[in-house]
């Protein structure tokens, strides 16, 4: 049996797999297009860019594919609105926010005719989702990289929203590695879709400095750990000299705020600085962002590569062929 397309508002996906958005400059549209391209939906990190460069970039994208191209924007940055906007007018096909719950963002979609995806780590937020009228809900777990909303395990999370979630497309996030997992979260825990950031991460395609993926393959479960974040929630991340130094509460705080980026900011460090550090390949002073399952990630593959493996995992499964 195929994998059933996944439709939200009045885009349909080939393939039921969204690329999470990645910020800062993780994921651009040198990762969302050849994703899009592949079929599934490719997500631009719009948190933290500027709102002339995040435009230029949905832009290249659009121009570059058919496909369907989503920007991911956090709630908490506090030029949200501006990002949300400059995106629709750049013509971006929908908008995916979590990290904080927007309620105007849903009117902003209705009056421009653009899907609003929200991500949640509850039932009362999916269901509170649900009702203002997202087009589809991600389901986001503690195994997941970046800012999380939940210490619970996806296979534990995930169930009790799906009961409560009944007309949108949810969508499974959080250490997913391999199409056998993908058929799984569908199959079994009747996910529609999922999306999937880390194994996009250690793609070609991917533009951050290969320093960056090098210390990713290398990763052991023991080497990704929580850390504090500015944005108010821990985040999941690579243990490495700068963590260190931050579990240690050596407090690192600029002088001056450069980027000022967040609603609100501790100003403990500057996050901005430490994931364009990452971006840099510095493995010194860089906050690498990952997923808990990286471990299970052996190679730097081609965004092909990974479509491929995961259909005909997944579709094995479906098929009794496994
Ligand atoms: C480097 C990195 C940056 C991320 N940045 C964001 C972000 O800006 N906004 C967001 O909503 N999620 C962000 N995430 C979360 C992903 O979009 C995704 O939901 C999650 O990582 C999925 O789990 P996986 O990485 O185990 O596949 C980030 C994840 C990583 C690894």
């Amino acid at each position: 049996m195929k994998l059933p397309p996944l439709t939200i508002g009045p885009y349909t996906a080939p393939i039921p797999l969204i690329q999470g958005g990645m910020s800062i400059r993780v994921s651009t549209s040198a990762l969302a297009v050849p994703v899009a391209q592949c079929g599934g939906i490719g997500t631009i990190g719009g948190s933290a860019l500027p709102v002339d460069e995040l435009q230029a970039d949905i832009r290249k994208a659009k121009s570059e594919t058919t496909g369907v191209i989503a920007v991911n924007i956090m709630f908490a940055m506090k030029n949200f609105y501006n990002l949300v906007i400059g995106s629709i007018e750049a013509g971006v096909d929908m908008i995916i926010t979590g990290a904080g719950f927007s309620r105007d963002i849903f009117k902003i979609g209705r009056d421009t005719d653009t899907p609003i995806v929200s991500i949640v780590s509850s039932s009362a937020f999916a269901c509170l989702a649900e009702k203002l009228g997202a087009a589809a809900i991600v389901v986001e777990a503690k195994e997941a990289g970046g800012h999380l909303g939940t210490n619970r395990a996806l296979r534990d999370l995930f169930p009790e929203i799906r009961k409560v979630v009944k007309k949108v497309p949810l969508i499974a996030a959080g250490g997913i590695t391999d199409g056998f997992e993908m058929a799984e979260m569908m199959d079994k825990y009747g996910a529609d879709g999922i999306q999937i950031a880390t194994r996009f991460l250690l793609t070609k395609e991917c533009s951050v400095n290969d320093s960056f993926k090098q210390a990713l393959l290398k990763a052991r479960p023991k080497d990704v750990g929580l850390v504090r974040s500015p944005v108010g929630l821990p985040g999941r991340a690579l243990m490495t000299p700068f963590t260190q130094r931050l579990a240690a509460k050596v407090a690192m705080k600029a002088k001056e705020c450069r980027w000022k980026c967040l609603k609100k900011c501790d100003h403990f460090y500057c996050i901005s600085d430490r994931l364009h550090k990452a971006c840099e390949g510095d493995l010194e002073d860089g906050l690498y962002f990952t997923g808990e399952n990286v471990w299970k990630m052996k190679k730097i593959m081609t965004v092909r590569e990974v479509f491929d493996q995961f259909v005909a995992q997944a579709e094995s499964v479906y098929t009794g062929t496994r």
